[in-house]
């Protein structure tokens, strides 16, 4: 087992820590910003993830690594500094998105593969150049009449498992993401019986593949009924069947679990994973890698205003702590309220 692949991912999910998802495709980043009135500029997507990178508190204390875009990767900050190194030298790890998006599956109607395998054993390396030491891919599992089918379960389960082997060759520390979508009006019963079979398939598959666990981080969605079903699960519902579901199917030889938000309210994410871990007697670590639950907040106070930078900070500031918290078993609605005081 490569040493270099292990020490990374057992930082990106140390005590307290966890993951910026701020990998946002230009069309993704657009759509975050047309909610907000910000035109998507190069230089504006610049200025936001600058100030975020900027955040010395949440970044020396509560993030480990940021998931970037490529084009972010290359970027520098307004005054020179590589915004790569801006990361670095608050201790956090460059991590990089490396999928080319959700397709289409052919003859596969309303499922999805994600592609992007062809050149990437070259673009990693260029990547590792660059200073990423993580990656992540994103399958996405769609809930609804007759699907997932076990054909487009098993297609995007070998390409996570293909796209992890190339990653642990290049020294990068894979983040395997099998995100079963929260949309539909479906229980939380189908939700847990989708995320068993996927997990068990993406694990099947990382076996075939060669893929050493202990240098990979597991990236999945929680147990939740859709957003458009009549019941709704209480916190600790969610808790129970998520815990649950992991058990039966993740190696404890996996270091670390960092959930994904997928369009949880910023305040359910973080209750979420913090009633989770106040179950205790877990194999792994688990922690948060949240796009939008640690994002919302500070694009809203931000709104394209220079003059909103520390604002925009704050809010961010107190997401990450408010999921540092969670990580560690230790939030609770009081710590959430202090945000006005
Ligand atoms: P969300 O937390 O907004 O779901 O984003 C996380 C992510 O990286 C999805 O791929």
């Amino acid at each position: 087992m490569n040493a270099e692949l292990e020490t990374i991912a057992q930082k990106m999910v140390s005590d307290g820590k966890g993951i910026l998802a701020a990998d946002e495709s230009t069309s993704t980043i657009k759509k975050r910003f047309d909610a907000i009135g910000v035109e998507s500029t190069e230089e504006n997507r610049r200025d936001y993830r600058e100030l975020l990178f900027r955040s010395d508190e949440a970044m020396k204390e509560y993030i480990s690594g940021v998931i970037l875009f490529d084009e972010t990767l290359r970027q520098k900050a307004k005054d020179g500094t590589p915004l790569v190194s801006l990361i670095q030298q608050a201790g956090s790890i460059p991590g990089i998105k490396v999928d080319a998006g959700a397709k289409p599956m052919a003859l596969f109607p309303g499922e999805t593969i994600t592609e992007g395998l062809d050149g990437l054993a070259g673009r990693l390396k260029e990547y590792y150049d660059f200073g990423a030491r993580f990656a992540k891919w994103r399958a996405v599992i769609d809930i609804g009449a007759g699907i997932p089918t076990p054909g487009a379960v098993a297609a995007n389960a070998h390409a996570l498992a293909r796209y992890a082997a190339l990653c642990q060759e290049a020294n990068i520390v894979p983040i395997v993401e099998p995100e079963v979508l929260m949309d539909g009006d479906h229980g939380i019963e189908r939700c847990y019986e989708v995320t068993e079979y996927v997990l068990r398939v993406v694990f099947g598959e990382l076996y075939q593949q060669r893929v050493a666990l202990e240098g990979m981080v597991l990236k999945p969605n929680m147990v939740v009924p859709g957003k458009k079903a009549r019941t709704q699960a209480s916190v600790a519902q969610v808790a129970e069947q998520t815990v649950r579901v992991l058990k039966a199917t993740v190696p404890a030889a996996v270091p670390g679990i960092a959930f994904l938000s997928g369009g949880q309210s910023d305040e359910d994410a973080t209750a979420h994973l913090d009633a989770m871990v106040k179950l205790g007697n877990l194999p792994w670590k688990l922690t948060y890698s949240y796009g939008r639950a640690l994002q919302a907040a500070p694009q809203k106070a931000w709104s394209g205003k220079a003059e909103n930078v520390a604002a925009a900070q704050a809010a961010f500031t107190h997401r990450a702590r408010m999921n540092s918290l969670a990580a560690l078993g230790r939030w609770s609605a009081e710590q959430e309220a202090k945000k006005a005081a």
